[in-house]
Order: C-alpha cells, then sequence, then structure tokens
C-alpha cells in the first residue's frame, strides 16, 4: 500500500476556507461542544422560526432517537432558491451538458424559480400535499432538479428511484413508500441510447394493486411514442400551461422528512433511508464549501447520477444551498469519444471536479492522450466518492486528469450518512494516496473489534461512529426497529457502517470494504441476497450465492454460483439466459460478471452456506480456504475448484 505524502501546498492553505489550524481548532469544538458548534452552523442557512434547541440525540439500546435544530421551521427550496433571488438571480444555478455534445442549457437562478414554482402546482393540482411521497424516475435533465425541488417546495417527501432500475425494482419502490404519484419521462437518453422510461413505468404499476398510482406526469425528453393512460398519465409541458409560477414554499419543521432514498443492506429487500430538513441540510451545505472549497463564481461539477445520494447532496442540494453553478450531465464519460469528461471541463470552464473511481479507472485504460489533448486549465480541485480509490488511480487521476496542481480530496460517506463524513479539507490535510484521511467537523469515528471492543491508536477493525451528526439518516420508512436493528444494534452506542477500515500511525482512515454483505460494483452498492434472491426466482435454479470479486475497472465484480434443479443442463445459453434474467429483474447494474453452476454449494452441517469459502474461490485464492472441516460435504470444494471462472 503506498504511504506516499503530499503535503497542503502553500497557495492551497493560503486560499482554502480551512487551514490546518483552523481545522485542528474548529474539529476540536465540534467534538468538545456540538451544542455550540452545530447552533452556530446552523446559522448558515435560513429559518423562518429559528431554533431554539440544536442536538438531540439518543443512540440507546431499544431506542436511537435522532433530531437536529428540533424546533427552527424552514424550506430546503427556499434555501436552494428564493433566498439567493436577490443577490443572484441571474447568475447560473445550472448548467445542463445533453447526452449529444451539442445539446446544453444554462438555468439561472430566476428561472429555476420559475421552473420549480410551476412544477409544485402542477403537482399540487393532482392532489400531492405535504407529507406525500412522490417517486421520481427521471433521466439527468434539468426537470430531475425542478421536480425535487417542487417536491421540497411543497413539503412532499421525494424518493428517486436511479433509471437504470427495472419495472420490478420500480415497482418494489413505488409501494415500500406508496407513492400515489410517479414522475417520469418518455424516453432517457445515454450514450446515444434510448432508455424507456414511460414503459418501465407502466410495467411496473402494472405490478402493483389496482389504483395503486394515481397520476403519473411525463416529461418529454426525446418525444419517443410512449403509451398514455387517460385520466391517469399527463405531459408536464400540457399541465404547465394551465398553472402560474407563483407558489409559496410550506413550512417545514427541521425535522420533517426531506426524501426517501432506497438502498441496499445484507438482507432483505432495499430499505428506504429517511432524511430530514433541516439538518440534512446545513450538513450537506457545509460539507459542499468546505470539503470542495468551494468559492463564489466557482464552476462546480459532480458526475453523480441524481438517483443516488451523491447526486441528491452534491449536485442538487449542497451546491444549490451554497448559491453555486452545479453541472448536470446525462451522458456518460465515453461518448461520443473517451475525452467527454475533459471536453466538458473545458467547454464550461468547470473548477471543482467530483467523480467515481471506477469513472478514473476505465478511462484509465485509454492512456493519457484522450485528457492530454484537452486543457483543464479551469480545474483546480478533483474528488473521488463511492468505493475505495487505489492508489495507481489516484495517482493518474492527480498526475494526468490534474496536472499535478489540484489536489483530491477522498471522500468517504454513505447514503445513510447524508453527506461526507471522512475526507481531507484540501486547505488542510496533506494526502495520502488511497486514504479517506481524517473526520469532518463532528464526526467521531471509532474503530472497534469483533466483540465492539474500541481499538486505540494504530489499528484495523470496523468502522463505527461514536455520535451522531446533522446530515444522517432519521429512520427506515416505515420500519424504525429495522433501523435499529441494522445500524445500533451490531455494536450497541454507536452507529455501525457496514464497512472495514484501518486506522494508521498519523491517525488517517483507510477504508477496506464492506465487511457485511454488500457488494461495490462501480461504486453501485448492492446486496448479494438481492441478487439471489433474483436467481432463484428463475424456473431452472434451485440454488445460488453471490459473491463479489476483485474487478479491475468496476472495483468488484458479481460472481455467482448457480445450482440447477433436478433435469437442468449447464450450458452458456443458460448462463447468457440467467445474466439477462437478472437485469430484466432488478436492473443492468446487477448483472452477473461471472456465473459458476455448481452440483453443491460449501455449507456447514446446520446448513449454512460457507461465503468466506466461496469468496476466497472467487478471489482465485483457494490455496488459504482455511478450515473446510466443519463442512457438511468437504467434497464439493474440489469441483467448485476446478470449475472456478475467475483464474490469474
Ligand atoms: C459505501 C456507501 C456516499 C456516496 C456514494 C456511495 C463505500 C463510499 C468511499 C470512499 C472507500 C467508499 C463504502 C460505503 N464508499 N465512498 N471514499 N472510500 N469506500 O453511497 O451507495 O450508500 O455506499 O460506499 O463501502 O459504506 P452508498
Amino acid at each position: 500500500m503506498s504511504e506516499k505524502v503530499y503535503p497542503v501546498s502553500k497557495e492551497w492553505a493560503e486560499r482554502a476556507h480551512i487551514d490546518k489550524a483552523l481545522y485542528e481548532k474548529m474539529y476540536q469544538a465540534s467534538i468538545d461542544d456540538p451544542e455550540s458548534f452545530w447552533g452556530e452552523h446552523g446559522k448558515r442557512i435560513d429559518w423562518f422560526t429559528p431554533y431554539t434547541k440544536v442536538k438531540n440525540t439518543l443512540y440507546g439500546k431499544d431506542e436511537v432517537s435522532i433530531r437536529w435544530f428540533e424546533d427552527g421551521t424552514t424550506n430546503a427550496a427556499h434555501n436552494c432558491i428564493d433566498r439567493h433571488l436577490e443577490t443572484r438571480g441571474d447568475q447560473v444555478a445550472i448548467i445542463w451538458e445533453g447526452d449529444d455534445p451539442s445539446e446544453s442549457q444554462k438555468i439561472t437562478y430566476r428561472e429555476l424559480h420559475d421552473h420549480v414554482c410551476r412544477w409544485a402546482n402542477v403537482l399540487r393540482n393532482r392532489n400531492v400535499e405535504k407529507g406525500d411521497r412522490v417517486t421520481i424516475y427521471l433521466p439527468m435533465i434539468p426537470e430531475a432538479a425542478y421536480a425535487m425541488l417542487a417536491c421540497a417546495r411543497l413539503g412532499a417527501i421525494h424518493s428517486v428511484v436511479f433509471g437504470g432500475f427495472s419495472p420490478d425494482s420500480l415497482a418494489g419502490r413505488i409501494e415500500g413508500c406508496g407513492s400515489k404519484t410517479v414522475i417520469t419521462a418518455d424516453e432517457g437518453l445515454r450514450g446515444g441510447r434510448k432508455v424507456p422510461l414511460k414503459a418501465n413505468v407502466d410495467a411496473a404499476i402494472a405490478r402493483l394493486p389496482e389504483g395503486a398510482v394515481d397520476h403519473v406526469v411525463v416529461v418529454k425528453r426525446t418525444g419517443g411514442d410512449v403509451a398514455m393512460e387517460p385520466g391517469r398519465d399527463v405531459y408536464y409541458n400540457e399541465a404547465a400551461e394551465m398553472v402560474t409560477a407563483d407558489c409559496p414554499c410550506e413550512e417545514m419543521n427541521a425535522e420533517d422528512p426531506l426524501f426517501i432514498l432506497y438502498t441496499s443492506g445484507s438482507t432483505g429487500s432495499p430499505k428506504g433511508v429517511l432524511h430530514s430538513t433541516g439538518g440534512y441540510l446545513v450538513y450537506a451545505a457545509m460539507t459542499h464549501q468546505y470539503v470542495f472549497d468551494y468559492h463564489e463564481g466557482d464552476i462546480y461539477w459532480c458526475t453523480a447520477d441524481v438517483g443516488w445520494v451523491t447526486g441528491h447532496s452534491y449536485i442538487l442540494y449542497g451546491p444549490l444551498a451554497n448559491g453555486a453553478t452545479t453541472l448536470m450531465f446525462e451522458g456518460v464519460p465515453t461518448y461520443p469519444s473517451i475525452s467527454r469528461f475533459w471536453d466538458v471541463v473545458d467547454k464550461h470552464q468547470v473548477n471543482i471536479f467530483y467523480t467515481a473511481p471506477t469513472a478514473i479507472r476505465s478511462l484509465m485504460g485509454a492512456g493519457e492522450e484522450p485528457v492530454k489533448k484537452t486543457s483543464r486549465k479551469s480545474l483546480r480541485l478533483l474528488g473521488s466518492v463511492g468505493e475505495p480509490i487505489n492508489p495507481e488511480a489516484w495517482e493518474w487521476y492527480y498526475k494526468v486528469v490534474g496536472d499535478e496542481r489540484c489536489p483530491i480530496v477522498d471522500t468517504w460517506w454513505q447514503t445513510e450518512t447524508g453527506g461526507i463524513l471522512i475526507t481531507p479539507l484540501p486547505g488542510a490535510i496533506a494526502q495520502k494516496p488511497g486514504s479517506a484521511t481524517l473526520p469532518f467537523f463532528g464526526v467521531k469515528p471509532v474503530i472497534v473489534d469483533a466483540e465492539g471492543k474500541e481499538l486505540a491508536g494504530a489499528c484495523e477493525g470496523n468502522l463505527c461512529i461514536a455520535d451522531s451528526w446533522p446530515g444522517q439518516m432519521r429512520t427506515v420508512f416505515g420500519d424504525h426497529e429495522r433501523f435499529i436493528q441494522t445500524y445500533f444494534s451490531t455494536y450497541p452506542g454507536k452507529y455501525f457502517t457496514g464497512d472495514g477500515c484501518r486506522r494508521d500511525a498519523d491517525g488517517y482512515y483507510w477504508i477496506t470494504g464492506r465487511v457485511d454483505d454488500v457488494i461495490n460494483v462501480s461504486g453501485h452498492r448492492m446486496g448479494t441476497a438481492e441478487v439471489e434472491s433474483a436467481l432463484v426466482a428463475h424456473p431452472k435454479v434451485s440454488e445460488a450465492a453471490v459473491v463479489g470479486y476483485p474487478h479491475d475497472i468496476k472495483g468488484q465484480g458479481i460472481y455467482a454460483y448457480v445450482t440447477l434443479m433436478a433435469g437442468e443442463e449447464p450450458s452458456e445459453a443458460l448462463r447468457k439466459e440467467l445474466v439477462t434474467w437478472v437485469r430484466k429483474e432488478i436492473g443492468p447494474i446487477a448483472s452477473p460478471d461471472l456465473i459458476q453452476f455448481a452440483p453443491g454449494l460449501p455449507k456447514t452441517r446446520s446448513g449454512k452456506i460457507m461465503r468466506r469459502i466461496l469468496r476466497k474461490i472467487a478471489e482465485d485464492e483457494f490455496g488459504a480456504l482455511g478450515d473446510t472441516s466443519t463442512l457438511a460435504e468437504p467434497a464439493v470444494v474440489d469441483d467448485l475448484i476446478e470449475n472456478r471462472q475467475n483464474r490469474h
């Protein structure tokens, strides 16, 4: 592992909001007295009624309750739009770059206000009220931002579903939160290819009980011909003609929910992670400013999709709350050419660029030339998120993309955390390639061993957070028990992240990856149990076990062991059929990379699948299988090794 250190340059120490001395001082203050610290920083957003209480949080054994700024009232859309109108109404809020490079748009804060109010009125006309859930299944078009902010304006809770999910996955997420309204587009456009979003919505609704969804609002993106159900479906542009651009913001309590985002865990169906209004917004805005060292006038680009939490916090809410110009990109890094990211950087003079290691690794494969032929002079800071960045990719990002000029912020966080928890601050913290470095203000990481004992100094174990921060999720929608069970029962009194972590002698944190049955494929989080249940739903499959294995570009690939029903024969055709099946059941992001047909799976005598062994074989590391004597049938292992699919 690389232990190279990149110190903070003099220029950065001077220009940044936070230098080393200030980081240390503020961090200490945030830990010593969270009440005063957050009481002060909570003021960075506008409150209709100011809060008098700051922190009221309990990580108990049977009870977990998290409240921040609990008697204050505010509105997220007001903070992201209205409060900027007087000072920056004509400043660009969103730069939209289409899939096709000839298409782009600039939307000022005033125009954003106009769009969002119309959207809110269209929703209100369809009976959307405070507290109602609205499912948004849109491509990366400005309407995704308008629709989310319109929900926030009305106090409705948005649940954005990534456009890559299948009708089945979408149906589960509509039903899970009881959305009566769904917002979609005729088709999406990515890398020149069309995505049948409206058809997917129709298929999803067909799986739900009659009358589950009352309204579908459809944005015309491609103008493609789609079925419209009279009385239920309406084109947004037609509905918008009937409304004004005038819609006041609902007054929301700080603890009123802002959104739900479904995310995978080690067991069961995806959980509806619920985020609040006040604490979330304060945390998203503050981390956006300090981590990216955002300054007035900067052009900021986060390449994530709004279907993930990164898009929520760092395309939309954080940047807009700060009055920034945020770039939204519809396309993919390789279309129409492998230089696309850097062409967009030059075209819009991007200063701050935030992407995922998987994108960097896939671009590295094409060499330096597609990067070097672009200028990238506007770039000042680079960011990484979603999975551990290997030091080799880090160095390439630093040298080739950033010309050794731009610090890299390797930001560790999760859907559940709402915002960044561990990261370098570019003017304060020296970087080590591959390390997320040190905690943000108010964040108390602890590393525990398997028994929950806190480890001191340099150590390795499981990463927990000892106390609450304002951006933390509040509950699992509709299932508070599951919230407590999932995050607070393994190590009572602490929030358990599910990640393994090493702390080095300098106190730097190195995330080593998930320690539960969650895998991270190209920065997309997936429960192995979900892929398994999709596989066993196939009529020819009797049993399946899914594990991750190291993949050069994706970080982790999906390796599936499949046992067939009696009488079924393994074949290449069946392998393809199963891949297609999983894509249809969950979505393309869950496609197995490797499928091994196995006559039997290694189980203990009590019938538990020994995943440790399956992981080792998938890694092609079967020399170190460890103790296999507790297996019911040790011979199955020999067959698994002989027919392994990943060979170095
Ligand atoms: C999991 C959370 C947070 C936005 C995107 C993913 C992994 C995330 C890093 C990083 C190492 C990272 C962790 C975490 N992860 N960022 N900088 N270094 N690992 O959100 O889908 O909720 O996934 O992603 O394993 O637990 P998510």
